[in-house]
């Protein structure tokens, strides 16, 4: 694959979780915990008030019925149902399944019936007493059960008396019946409901945090002079980001010290640079000066590249800024034509008749390509030609059928001073190693890529694709 200009160098993701969603697990682990706790704690409430609820009122009212029974000698109780006052609901089962009842209130007998006879009571021993509680679905009513094993007429029999229990009491049983029932149902998408609103408020709580990351990435070697926003920060946040952007304040002034530097040196190395060509442009024709001649021209090349690079370490493109490929296009091969002539190489263009207007500066650009058309004349053998193509998507390719660049060399094509094969071949033939560094980061100011592929034949082809202006 052709290594890009934008996307050489992404950042490992980090692993953990963002703010957002840390604070997002665990309030939804607080609230689902609340949740089966409240449900839990009614439970063992309701539990252990179940061995010990009071039961005197429906005790005494038992205890009124001895008024109306005859206790045997061995404790158990005769009972003459015709005797037993109107107010009390009861039923009187014998083990045929026959029975007995009264409705002192019928509503309380249905829900005997719907309770039936508890597992064990049909075997009650005499004179036993058993006492249970329900809750009753159908009425919502919580209710106490009175059984016990009596004698009428000489056969054994099981009284039930009933009672419902106090608002109070049932209120208990109730608040288990309505956490199953109700709260459970409505209670679970109340929570869903709740967490996708926590996560919303977070998010917008936190966005200004957003806008730091964001702004954060921007920052880098070549945008030294963005700082991070302070407004709508949590006022424990302020402190923090005033002490980076101080630290940003004066990595930047070291940056801006590097560069000036760079700039100056190469611009003062230039001087005594041409001063010393032109001296030797006065010397005799020999082997030695003609030597002396292309290391002057090589150095002339390097300090020219190091005050580009110098130069577009601060380079910032306007947006509104728009230029014509093809035209770009057409003076490059102008003005390579003599030295690809003199070569023995040609130098085509391809695609330009009409203009291709991209979002860029003018100067940036052609640099870039000059670049890319240099390299390609120098490795073009003997009798062939260079093309530039211009694409109306807005890219331009220069091809050459050159070596090519093998893919393991490609990863370091864009590092500053970088040569490969070509300069442990010959380390004083060409240039300065800066060309594709300048170019890449040409690409990279304007939001373009530059790709390497192979020429289809044989070569190198280098593909710089630029934004269309709108
Ligand atoms: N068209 C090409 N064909 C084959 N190899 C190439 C081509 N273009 C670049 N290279 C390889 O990539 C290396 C780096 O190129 P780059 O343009 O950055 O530096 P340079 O040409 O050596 O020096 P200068 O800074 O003067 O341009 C070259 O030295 C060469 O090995
Ligand atoms: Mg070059």
């Amino acid at each position: 694959m052709a290594p890009q200009a934008q996307s050489r160098h992404a950042a490992p993701r980090p692993r953990s979780a963002s703010l957002q969603a840390r604070l997002a697990v665990r309030l939804l682990a607080v609230f689902v915990f609340a949740f089966f706790a409240s449900g839990l704690a009614t439970f063992l409430i309701s539990q252990a008030d179940d061995t010990e609820i009071p039961d005197e009122s429906l005790l005494r009212n038992f205890e009124s019925l001895r008024d109306y029974v005859r206790e045997e000698s061995d404790g158990v109780w005769s009972v003459d149902p015709a005797q037993l006052p109107a107010i009390v609901s009861f039923v009187l089962r014998w083990p045929d399944g026959s029975e007995i009842r009264r409705a002192g209130d019928a509503a309380m007998l249905s829900a005997i019936d719907r309770r039936g006879v508890p597992d064990g009571l049909a075997n009650l021993p005499p004179g036993a007493t058993n006492m249970s509680w329900w809750l009753d679905p159908a009425s919502k009513n919580s209710y106490y059960l009175i059984s016990r094993a009596v004698r009428i007429e000489g056969r054994r029999a099981i009284l039930q008396v009933i009672q419902v229990l106090t608002p109070t009491d049932s209120g208990l049983y109730a608040l288990v019946d309505e956490w199953l029932g109700e709260f459970v149902p409505v209670g679970i998408p109340l929570l869903i409901v709740l967490v996708a609103a926590l996560t919303l408020s977070l998010r917008s709580a936190l966005r200004p945090l957003e806008n730091l990351r964001r702004r954060a990435a921007r920052i880098g070697p070549h945008q030294t002079s963005l700082r991070l926003p302070l407004n709508d920060l949590p006022t424990e946040l302020q402190q923090p980001v005033l002490a980076i952007n101080s630290a940003l304040d004066r990595l930047d002034r070291g940056f801006q010290a590097q560069r000036a530097f760079l700039a100056d040196a190469a611009h003062e190395l230039r001087t005594p640079l041409t001063i010393l060509a032109a001296h030797l442009d006065t010397l005799p024709r020999q082997v030695a000066t003609d030597t002396l001649k292309s290391d002057v021209a090589r150095m002339t090349r390097l300090v020219n590249q190091l005050l580009l690079v110098a130069q577009l370490q601060s380079m910032t493109v306007d947006p509104k800024e728009t230029t014509d490929l093809s035209e770009i296009a057409v003076d490059l091969a102008a003005l390579f034509a003599p030295l690809a002539i003199r070569l023995h190489r040609d130098v085509g263009v391809s695609g330009a008749e009409q203009p291709v207007i991209v979002r860029g500066n003018k100067d940036a650009i052609h640099q870039a390509l000059r670049n890319l058309v240099e390299n390609a004349l120098r490795f073009t053998p003997e009798g062939t030609e260079v093309e530039i193509a211009v694409d109306p998507a807005g890219s331009v390719t220069v091809a050459d059928r050159g070596p090519g660049i093998p893919p393991q060399e490609r990863h370091r094509l864009f590092e500053r001073f970088w040569q490969g094969e070509y300069k442990k071949r010959d380390s004083r033939a060409g240039g300065a190693g800066l060309g594709l560094a300048i170019a890449h980061r040409i690409a990279e100011t304007h939001q373009a890529r530059l790709e390497i592929d192979d020429n289809p034949g044989g070569g190198a082809k280098f593909t710089l694709s630029l934004p269309l202006a709108a």
